[in-house]
């Protein structure tokens, strides 16, 4: 089992396909983000060897990022290959959701348990003024329709001041009668987006008040939990969630790994170096590879709080999948 210095045991591993995406989102990349190929994305030979590399070191779950991940052709195989793995037990995918009516059931058959989508707002027109896309209710039908299939539905909204700060309400009045989870995730600075940070941060203090004087009661934690504190409430179906990267105590329970789309190992999500493994991706040398991962994993550090992302020296979010 892949662990650290600080008692944290990686059994989950977050793979980019690509860097490319065909939406825009504001706090993704000021200047839009890119549209076409730049770099040479992994195979999807490649993808399998690597999963099966980090199984052999105890992976259970493997979550597909990008970018936009739906954007690969090859996604449906590239699950369907992942569910092969007998070590995989969970197959995760994030996505903006723009493909989801079309694509739901194919991923669920090739073996996907779950999505995560987001969406920022329920206004149209705010949508796209954060996103760059007019599909919010196609997204929305997506969504409906990955439940349907049988996909477990995760929903992440990011908090800003200007945007989205009084839209609990109407996150209340749709998590009724469906079974999600949503999650406000707090604004984060990444490398490129310090103005739009300093503009747009808002504390999510306000959101979690609101959630417990509405009712909402914390679900218990444990080293297993994702990043998010879960609320929830009798009279909802879904809960509501808090993603506060920037609280202390964050960092204590991270529980995965993350590759790039070029095949970079990434120790955390604010960690501008990448250590390149992409050598060990070939069928002749992936027995190499074990070890070189093992010999990482003193240079995770124990949270971020300490590290570069106030200095701007931090990679770009989603090119690490977020
Ligand atoms: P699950 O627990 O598998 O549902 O994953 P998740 O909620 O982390 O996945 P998702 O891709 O939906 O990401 C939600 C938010 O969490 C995004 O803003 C990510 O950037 C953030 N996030 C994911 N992993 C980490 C991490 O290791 N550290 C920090 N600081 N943020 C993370
Ligand atoms: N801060 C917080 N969350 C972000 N995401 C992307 N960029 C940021 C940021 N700067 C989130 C999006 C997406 C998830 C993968 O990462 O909500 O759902
Ligand atoms: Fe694309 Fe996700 Fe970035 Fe939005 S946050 S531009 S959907 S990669």
């Amino acid at each position: 089992m892949l662990s650290d210095g600080f008692g944290r045991q990686f059994e989950y591993l977050r793979v980019s396909l690509t860097d490319v995406c065909n939406f825009s989102c504001q706090y993704c990349l000021p200047d839009g983000y890119q549209k076409t190929h730049k770099s040479r994305f992994l195979s999807s030979h490649e993808v399998l060897n690597l999963v099966e590399v980090f199984a052999s070191l105890g992976t259970k779950k493997v979550r597909i990022t990008g970018g936009e991940p739906s954007l690969r052709k090859d996604l449906s195989d590239i699950i369907a290959g992942i569910k092969q793995n007998q070590h995989i037990q969970t197959i995760a995918l994030t996505t903006n959701g723009y493909k989801l009516t079309q694509n739901a059931q194919d991923w669920y058959n090739a073996g996907l348990d779950s999505v995560n989508v987001s969406v920022d707002s329920f206004d149209e027109h705010q949508f796209k003024v954060i996103t760059g896309s007019s599909k919010l209710k196609e997204i929305l039908l997506g969504i409906d329709r990955a439940i349907d299939v049988g996909l477990k539905v995760k929903i992440n909204l990011v908090l800003m001041k200007q945007f989205n700060h009084k839209v609990l309400g109407q996150v209340m009045q749709y998590i009724k009668d469906k079974p999600v989870s949503f999650r406000f995730i707090e604004l984060m600075e990444t490398g490129d987006n310090a103005i739009f940070f300093n503009q747009q941060h808002v504390s999510p203090a306000g959101i979690q008040h609101s959630l417990i004087e509405n009712g909402f009661v914390q679900t218990s934690r444990d080293k297993f939990s994702g990043p998010a504190r879960v609320y929830s409430h009798q009279d909802y179906v879904g809960t509501i969630g808090l993603i506060t990267p920037y609280a202390s105590g964050f960092c204590d329970n991270c529980n995965r790994l993350r590759v790039s789309s070029t095949g970079k190992v990434h120790l955390c999500l604010f960690a501008e170096k990448g250590y390149d493994i992409r050598w060990g991706l070939s069928d002749e040398r992936k027995h190499e590879l074990a070890s070189h991962i093992e010999a990482l994993m003193p240079y995770k550090k124990p949270t971020h709080l300490l590290q570069e992302h106030k200095t701007g020296a931090t990679t770009h979010l989603a090119m690490l999948g977020g």
